[in-house]
């Protein structure tokens, strides 16, 4: 169905047809012909993070900013949905446009710059909806907020989204919020992890519930860089890490009308080094902490070898917007044929 829809959502503007798509999903979900938008995927459960997943394929961040999809997006099939990234305060983000779609290269480059309607708006949202698969709630810092005062922020969400979340991300990677990349410096982010994972414990005591804490990276960082990253990782106890966020990078895309567009590029172009990231990481951390990969994933195959590099879950955004909602099945389908050979070993 989405082969025969696609052509007309690419001729409209970019975020109009991201807005249209999700209004239409709500729709059929709300009118009972969700069935008709996907296949949902066979059963392929996965423990990791202490949790249980039905299947390994999840919708990445920034896609339902503000869990007002939940419902809809549920129903295709994906072993687990990421909301967010949600800010304390509501914001709008970026001058449109800021979102662009390049075809020729099945990429996207985004400069959204975390619009959302505020975290209490996306809890609201959340207890109004009838989802009950495994949420990851995405989180980060107003745009005006200095990075010396960020940790408050994320304080301030974490707290607020605890009670309601599976897991929680910690996004310091995304390119358009100035200056939030250097959250990922050694000292600073080992500071600023150590406070958000005294809190985690301290609100999973409380709340008689732990919550496990996964902290988001960007692909552009040196193999100096993803040394001290790894250290922090493993010196804080986080549960995981999702390798990666989309890249400044746009070298791949350079011929591209769009190439020079300001923000960040996902979809196929990230594919090679999102794994490489992703890989060097399962390296130095072996399976002391949960691997979410995440970059590229446009078909069945990018997503079985992320999970042949190290990860235990993977995402997907980009690929979506290119192959539909079939596309999670396809990942799902391609894991467990890549998995069964090994089992029977
Ligand atoms: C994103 N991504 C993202 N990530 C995040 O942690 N918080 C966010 O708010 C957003 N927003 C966002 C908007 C748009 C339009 C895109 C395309 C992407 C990044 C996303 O979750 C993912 O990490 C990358 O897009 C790489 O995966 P794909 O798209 O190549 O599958």
């Amino acid at each position: 169905m989405y082969d025969w829809i696609r052509p007309l959502l690419f001729k409209l503007d970019a975020e109009n047809a991201h807005r249209l798509t999700l209004y239409g999903l709500d729709v059929a979900h709300r009118s009972d012909l969700g069935r008709f938008v996907a296949t949902p995927p066979p059963d392929l459960p996965v423990k990791t993070l202490g949790l249980r997943f039905l299947n390994p394929v999840g919708l990445a961040a920034g896609l339902d900013k503000n869990a007002s999809h939940l419902d809809a997006l549920g129903a295709l099939g994906f072993g687990f949905i990421e909301v967010g990234t949600v800010t304390p305060r509501p914001q709008i983000g970026n001058d449109r446009p800021r979102l662009f779609r390049l075809p020729q290269h099945e990429a996207i480059i985004n400069r959204m710059g975390f619009n959302n309607e505020g975290v209490d708006a996306l809890v609201r949202n959340v207890q109004k909806s009838s989802y009950r698969g495994v949420l990851g709630i995405n989180i980060g810092k107003n745009k005006d907020t200095p990075n010396e005062k960020a940790v408050n922020d994320y304080l301030f969400c974490l707290e607020r989204v605890y009670a309601h979340a599976t897991y929680i991300t910690v996004n310091i990677s995304s390119p358009n919020t100035k200056g939030l990349r250097d959250l990922q410096e050694e000292a600073t982010l080992r500071r600023f992890i150590e406070t958000l994972r005294e809190a985690q414990e301290r609100l999973g005591s409380q709340q008689s519930a732990r919550k496990p804490m996964l902290l988001k990276i960007a692909p552009d960082l040196s193999e100096a860089e993803l040394d001290s990253i790894a250290e922090v990782l493993l010196a804080t106890g986080i549960d995981g890490v999702i390798c990666t966020n989309t890249t400044i990078d746009h070298s791949a895309v350079a011929n591209d009308p769009l190439g020079n567009e300001t923000g960040g590029l996902s979809g196929k172009p990230l594919l090679s080094r999102s794994t490489e990231v992703m890989r060097g990481m399962h390296r130095r951390l072996g399976d002391r902490i949960a691997i979410v990969g995440v970059g590229g994933i446009l078909e069945g195959q990018d997503a079985a070898e992320k999970i042949d590099a190290g990860a235990s879950l993977v995402q997907i955004y980009s690929g979506l917007i290119y192959r539909g909602p079939a596309l999670i099945a396809e990942c799902v389908n391609e894991i467990r044929r890549q998995q069964e050979p090994r089992d029977g070993r």
